[in-house]
C-alpha cells in the first residue's frame, strides 16, 4: 500500500492538513479522498477550532493529476472536494507555497483565508492542456479579483507572484517567517477577531474598477481578440462563455456549465493533444543511456565562431541567460557587422519596452570580440555557426581542435552536415556535438542536440544542461541529412511544390495549412528562409530522389533570381513583408509542369492537407525504426516547438495516432498507386503498425520488445 498522501494533525487548536503527494501533490483520487477524510475528522475533532491547509516538498498542489483525466473519474471528484472545504463550519486557511496551480488554486480558493510564502506562484494553467478550470475556478476567481483580470489570468494561463497575488485580493497574506507557523499564527489571529467561513460562492463577483462587472463590453472585445490571439483552440472560448455566466447567472447554474465544458474540453481532441504534448515535454529530458546522474562539466565562457544571421542570435541565447560569449569572425568587417546586428536587435527589444537600456548594456558588454582563435582557447563550450560548407566547417574544427582547452565541448550548428565527418576533422570526436538552433535563435525555443556516432555520454549530459540554463526544449537525435525536424520537413515541402506542378495556386495550399492550424504555410516558410537555402541545402543531400519534378519550382524560382522574402519576390511578391500572390509565379509552375509532362488535376483541400502531412508522417515513421528519434514525442516536440505545427494538433506522430495510422498508412497507398514508389513507399513501421492496429505511443511505450514485435 502507497503510503497515505494525506496527514492529520493538531496543534494546540488549529488542525493541520498536510499533504504528500510528491512529486508535486497532484491532487490525485488517493490525495482527494484523504481530504475528505480530513474534513470529516475536523468536523468531529472537538479539540480543533480552525484548520490550515498545507503541502509537503517543494510546492502545494500543482493541480488535478493530469494523468487522471486518461480515465473515468473516481468519486470523489475534485469540485465535490473544493464543496467540501468551503462548506466546513471550521475556518480553514490554505497555506501555498511554490506553485499552486489548477485544482491546487480552486482547493485553495475553497478555503476561507489564503496565506502564501513570498516566493510562491498561483495560476489557472489548465488552458495550456486545453482545459478550463474544472473545479469552480472560472466561477471562484471573478469573484475574487474580478472578471477582468480573472480572464487575463485563465486564457494567459500564466501563474503571477504572491506579490501581486496579494495586491489584487487573491491571496490574504504573505507569510513571513515560516509558513507553517505563519499559517497556524493567522488562524489564531482569525480566531481572536472571530472570523468566520468567508464563502466565494456566496460572493457577488469582484467589481475591479478595470472594467469588470460594470462594463461587460471588454468581454466582447477579449473574444474578438481570441480569433488571432488563440486561433483554433478550444478552451479558450469555453472559459470566456464561463466567465460571462459567472457575471450573469446565479452560481448553481453557472457551476453546471462549468462542469458541462469542463467535460466537452476533456473530450476534445485538442486538449488530448495539449496534454501528450505536457507529459512528452518532459519526456525528452530522459535519455535512457545518459542517466540524470551522468557527470557534467562546467559551463561558464561560451565562445562563438560565425556572427551571422544564427551566430548572432546563438550568442544574444547565452547572453541573455549570463553566460559570458567571445565571438569569432573570419575578419574585423564581418566581426563589426555581426556585433552591429546583435546591438540592433537589443536596441529592438528597448524601443518595444522588453529590456532596459541598462540590461542591453550590459548585455553587450557581455559579448567579447575576438581577435583570433586563441582568444577562444579558454571557452568550456564552443558553437560553431560558420557557413553550411563541410570543408569551411572541417577547417573551423581542425582549428579548434589545434586551440581549445581539453574538456572543452566543441559544437556545431550545421542543419544538414554529417556530424560525425566533422568530429573527424578533430582528434577529439567524443567532444563534438551537433547543437541545431532554429532562426532567429534567440527567440526559437527548440534545439536539436545531434549526438554523433562517438559523442561520450557526458558530451551530451553537458549539452542539455546547457540547453536548459539557456530555456530551449531541447530534443537528443542522431545523424542523418536534416535530422528529425528537416527531414521530415523536407517531404511535407516537396509535396507542397509538386502540387503547384499539378496546378494548384501556391497561396491556396498555404491557406490550407494556415486553416489547419500552422503558423505559415508552406511556400511562405520557403520565402521566409530563402528558396536558396533550400535549393543549397538540397544540393548538399547524397541520397535526393532522381527525380526531375524534384524541387523543380524553387529552382526555376532561384534561377529568375527570386530568393524569397529577402530578394522581395519568391512564391510571393513582397512590399515590406507583406506578401502578395504572383502570378507569374503560377506561369513558371505551368511552364515547369508542361515541360515535365504533368497535367494539371483538381485537388481538394482534404487532400492538399492530407497529402503534405501523410508524406512527412511517413518520414517520421522511418525517423523511429532508424532510431534517429527516440520517441514519438521527441518528434511532435519538435514539431510544435520549431515549425509552428498548433499544439492543439499534438505533432505529427500524435496526430496519426489520433485519425488512426491504418488510415495514415490507406492514404501513404492511395497515393502510392496515383504517383508510383518513388515517395510513396509505407515505412515498414507504419505498415506494421496499421497491420497491427497499433498506435505509435503504443509501440514505444512497448518498449525494445514492443518495437521489434
Ligand atoms: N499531474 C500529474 N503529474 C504532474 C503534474 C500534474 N498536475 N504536474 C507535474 N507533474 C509531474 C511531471 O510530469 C513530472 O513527472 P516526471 O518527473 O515523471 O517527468 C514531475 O511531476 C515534475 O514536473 P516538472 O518536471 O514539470 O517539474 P518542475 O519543477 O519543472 O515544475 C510545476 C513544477 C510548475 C508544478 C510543473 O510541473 C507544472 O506546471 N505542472 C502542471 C500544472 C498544471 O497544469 N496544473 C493544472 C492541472 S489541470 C487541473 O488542475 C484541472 C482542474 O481544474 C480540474
Ligand atoms: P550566415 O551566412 O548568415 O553566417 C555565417 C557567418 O560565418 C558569416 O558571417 C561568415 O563571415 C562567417 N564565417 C564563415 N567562415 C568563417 C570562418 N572560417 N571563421 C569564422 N567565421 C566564418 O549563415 P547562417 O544562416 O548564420 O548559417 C550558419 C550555420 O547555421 C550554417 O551551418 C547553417 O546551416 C546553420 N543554420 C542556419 C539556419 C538559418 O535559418 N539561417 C537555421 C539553422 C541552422
Amino acid at each position: 500500500m502507497p503510503p497515505d498522501p494525506v496527514r492529520y494533525e493538531t496543534v494546540d487548536d488549529i488542525a493541520v492538513i498536510t499533504i504528500d503527494n510528491p512529486p508535486v501533490n497532484a491532487i490525485s483520487h488517493a490525495a482527494r479522498r484523504g481530504c475528505v477524510a480530513a474534513l470529516e475528522r475536523l468536523a468531529a475533532d472537538e479539540a480543533a477550532r480552525a484548520a490550515v491547509l498545507i503541502c509537503a516538498g517543494r510546492t502545494f498542489i500543482a493541480g488535478a493529476d493530469i494523468a487522471e483525466f486518461d480515465r473515468p473519474v473516481q468519486d470523489p471528484w475534485l469540485p465535490e472536494v473544493v464543496a467540501r472545504f468551503e462548506a466546513a463550519e471550521k475556518i480553514i486557511v490554505a497555506a501555498l507555497h511554490g506553485s499552486a496551480l489548477g485544482g491546487g488554486l480552486e482547493t485553495a480558493m475553497g478555503c476561507h483565508y489564503r496565506i502564501a510564502a513570498p516566493t510562491a506562484k498561483v495560476g489557472l494553467p489548465e488552458v495550456l492542456l486545453g482545459l478550463l478550470p474544472g473545479a469552480s475556478g472560472t466561477q471562484r476567481l471573478p469573484r475574487l479579483i474580478g472578471a477582468r483580470r480573472a480572464v487575463e489570468m485563465m486564457i494567459s494561463g500564466k501563474p503571477i507572484k504572491a506579490q501581486a497575488a496579494l495586491d489584487c485580493g487573491l491571496i490574504d497574506r504573505i507569510a513571513e517567517g515560516d509558513l507553517r507557523q505563519a499559517a497556524i499564527a493567522y488562524a489564531h489571529e482569525l480566531l481572536a477577531d472571530g472570523a468566520g467561513p468567508r464563502r466565494l460562492s456566496e460572493a457577488a463577483v469582484k467589481d475591479d474598477g478595470a472594467g469588470g462587472s460594470k462594463d461587460r463590453a471588454f468581454l466582447a472585445e477579449y473574444e474578438a481578440g481570441l480569433a488571432k490571439t488563440a486561433r483554433g483552440f478550444f478552451a479558450p472560448g469555453k472559459i470566456m462563455q464561463c466567465v460571462r455566466a459567472a457575471l450573469e447567472q446565479p452560481y448553481p447554474q453557472a457551476l453546471a456549465l462549468e462542469r458541462h465544458l469542463f467535460d466537452e474540453c476533456k473530450a476534445s481532441p485538442h486538449s488530448e493533444a495539449q496534454r501528450h504534448l505536457f507529459f512528452a515535454e518532459r519526456e525528452i529530458a530522459k535519455i535512457p543511456d545518459v542517466p540524470k546522474d551522468t557527470p557534467r562539466r562546467d559551463i561558464a565562457q561560451v565562445a562563438v565562431v560565425g556572427a551571422g544571421t544564427m551566430g548572432g542570435g546563438i550568442a544574444m541565447s547565452f547572453v541573455n541567460a549570463g553566460l559570458p560569449v567571445v565571438l569569432l569572425e573570419a575578419d574585423d568587417a564581418r566581426l563589426r557587422h555581426g556585433l552591429e546586428g546583435i546591438r540592433k536587435q537589443y536596441e529592438a527589444a528597448v524601443s518595444k519596452g522588453k529590456m532596459n537600456s541598462e540590461r542591453m548594456r550590459a548585455a553587450m558588454d557581455a559579448i567579447t570580440p575576438a581577435a583570433s582563435y586563441a582568444d577562444i582557447a579558454a571557452a568550456d563550450l564552443i558553437v560553431e555557426a560558420v557557413f553550411e560548407n563541410l570543408a569551411v566547417k572541417k577547417e573551423v574544427f581542425a582549428q579548434l581542435d589545434k586551440v581549445c582547452k581539453p574538456g572543452a565541448i566543441l559544437a556545431t550548428n550545421t542543419s544538414s552536415l554529417d556530424i560525425d565527418e566533422i568530429a573527424a576533422a578533430t582528434k577529439r570526436p567524443q567532444d563534438v556535438i551537433g547543437l541545431h538552433f532554429f532562426a532567429p535563435a534567440n527567440v526559437m525555443p527548440l534545439l536539436e542536440i545531434v549526438r554523433g556516432a562517438k559523442t561520450a555520454k557526458e558530451t551530451i549530459a553537458t549539452a542539455m544542461a546547457a540547453a536548459k540554463r539557456i530555456r530551449k526544449t531541447a530534443v537528443l537525435v542522431k545523424v542523418c541529412f536534416g535530422f528529425v525536424g528537416n527531414r521530415m520537413f523536407f517531404p511535407y515541402v516537396r509535396e507542397a511544390e509538386l502540387m503547384m506542378l499539378e496546378g494548384i495556386a501556391p497561396e491556396r495550399i498555404d491557406k490550407v495549412a494556415y486553416d489547419w492550424g500552422m503558423a505559415m504555410g508552406p511556400h511562405a516558410v520557403t520565402d521566409l528562409s530563402g528558396l536558396d537555402v533550400f535549393q543549397k541545402l538540397m544540393a548538399e543531400w547524397k541520397e535526393r530522389p532522381d527525380d526531375p519534378a524534384y524541387y523543380r519550382v524553387c529552382d526555376a524560382l532561384v534561377e529568375a533570381g527570386r530568393l524569397g522574402q529577402k530578394s522581395g519576390a519568391g512564391v510571393y511578391r513582397y512590399e515590406g513583408r507583406k506578401a502578395a500572390p504572383d502570378p507569374e509565379v503560377t506561369r513558371i509552375a505551368a511552364r515547369e509542369a508542361a515541360a515535365l509532362g504533368i497535367k494539371p488535376r483538381a485537388i481538394d483541400d482534404e487532400e492538399i492537407m492530407e497529402r503534405m502531412l501523410c508524406a512527412m508522417i511517413n518520414e517520421g515513421a522511418r525517423v523511429l525504426e532508424e532510431g534517429i528519434a527516440l520517441r514519438p514525442g521527441d518528434i511532435d516536440v519538435v514539431f510544435v516547438n520549431g515549425y509552428g505545427m498548433p499544439r492543439y494538433r499534438g505533432g505529427p506522430m500524435k496526430h496519426a495516432d489520433m485519425r488512426g495510422v491504418k488510415k495514415i498508412y490507406d492514404a501513404v497507398g492511395k497515393y502510392r498507386e496515383r504517383y508510383g514508389d518513388r515517395y510513396w513507399t509505407p515505412a515498414p513501421l507504419l505498415e506494421q503498425l496499421a497491420r497491427q492496429d497499433k498506435t505509435f505511443a503504443a509501440w514505444s511505450a512497448g518498449g525494445a520488445g514492443g518495437k521489434s514485435s
